[in-house]
């Protein structure tokens, strides 16, 4: 590990309070000489590294970049994490990693994604810094069927990061968005990496991207997006390693469906009218329960019960 990076995981886990030079001299076993040039390269790239004479150095509360060291000292069940500056998509990142590598979990992360993937063949806007994209690959070797709820087990362990990190309480949008008062903050696509033959799921990639200070959002969707907007001392690599956390925790067994509770707390349509769209078709319908596996019961004005799947429609409240 280079010193450079050794100081960044100091500060970063020292975030609120300041550390001397000698004391990261004495932690990472270099010379005084070798941390100040360490300090001096990372404030190259960037961070803003605050000193007081006698006192040491912080990051400057509002410095929000994101490194693998951010990620890391905050996670508690570590995993390997990659960070880029521009990418395509993370998604994408992932699944290359994975067609090249053996890997049980991993989080990939870009300050910005050129190509950023939605669901139904949407793009994600996201544009440098301002938001969180992230993918988070495990390995779950498993039948497609078991794999299905995973979509639901994201969207729970996102709504429980925002509520424990920010105190936000956030609401699931059938199948998967995240809302904060009626728009939309977060979207996740999850996909899945299958053996043809076998027909069993090697890994899973779970997309998440989450507005955290974007200020301006394209025309199509200025008026439905939302995002959390400036929560100095919280950094995106925080929100990352929390959302990480909670999806070690919930994708460890698969059929422990105890997180249910809180999708099925949290969705947003339940008890509303809505319409739902299947065929190129519109029907309208009343949103009436989500069931195990992630499926919304609706049912229609003649007391006919329908149970909605991923993917086959869009549901907009009526
Ligand atoms: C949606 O709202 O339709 C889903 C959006 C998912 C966006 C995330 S950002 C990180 C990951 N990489 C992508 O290309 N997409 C997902």
């Amino acid at each position: 590990m280079s010193v450079r990076s050794m100081v960044l995981e100091i500060l970063e886990q020292n975030r609120e309070s300041d550390i001397s030079g000698e004391r990261m001299a004495q932690q990472t076993g270099v010379s005084r000489n070798s941390v100040w040039k360490a300090i001096n390269a990372l404030r190259a790239e960037g961070y803003d590294i605050l000193s007081a004479t006698n006192k040491g150095y912080r990051i400057a509360p509002d410095c929000d970049i994101l490194s693998a060291e951010g990620i890391g000292v905050n996670m508690q069940a570590k995993i390997p994490v990659f960070v880029y500056k521009t990418t395509d998509s993370t998604n994408v990142r992932a699944k290359q990693y994975l067609a090249e590598n053996e890997c049980e979990r991993a989080v990939f992360a870009a300050e910005e994604q050129t190509a950023g993937r939605g669901r139904l063949g949407r793009s994600f806007y996201s544009p440098y810094g301002k938001g969180v994209y992230m993918s988070y690959v495990f390995s779950p070797n498993t039948e497609v069927a078991n794999a299905v709820s995973v979509t639901a087990a994201a969207s729970v362990a996102v709504v429980r990061a925002l509520e424990k990190l920010l105190g936000v309480h956030a609401m699931i949008k059938w199948v998967n968005d995240i809302y904060v008062d009626n728009k939309k903050l977060c979207g996740i696509l999850t996909e899945a990496v299958t053996n043809y033959e076998t027909g069993i799921v090697s890994h899973i990639v779970i997309g998440i991207g989450v507005n955290f200070s974007t200020d301006v959002f394209p025309d199509d969707i200025a008026e439905t997006a939302c995002s959390l907007g400036v929560y100095s001392g919280v950094t995106r690599n925080m929100l990352i390693a929390q959302i990480s956390d909670n999806l070690t925790q919930i994708t460890q067994d698969l059929e422990d469906r105890s997180y249910f509770e809180t999708y099925r707390e949290r969705m947003l349509v339940l008890g509303h009218d809505i319409t739902y769209y299947a065929d190129g078709k519109s029907y309208a319908a009343h949103a009436v329960d989500v069931d195990t596996g992630g499926g919304l019961v609706v049912c229609d004005d003649n007391g006919n019960e329908k149970i909605l799947r991923s993917g086959e429609i869009t549901v907009r409240l009526r």
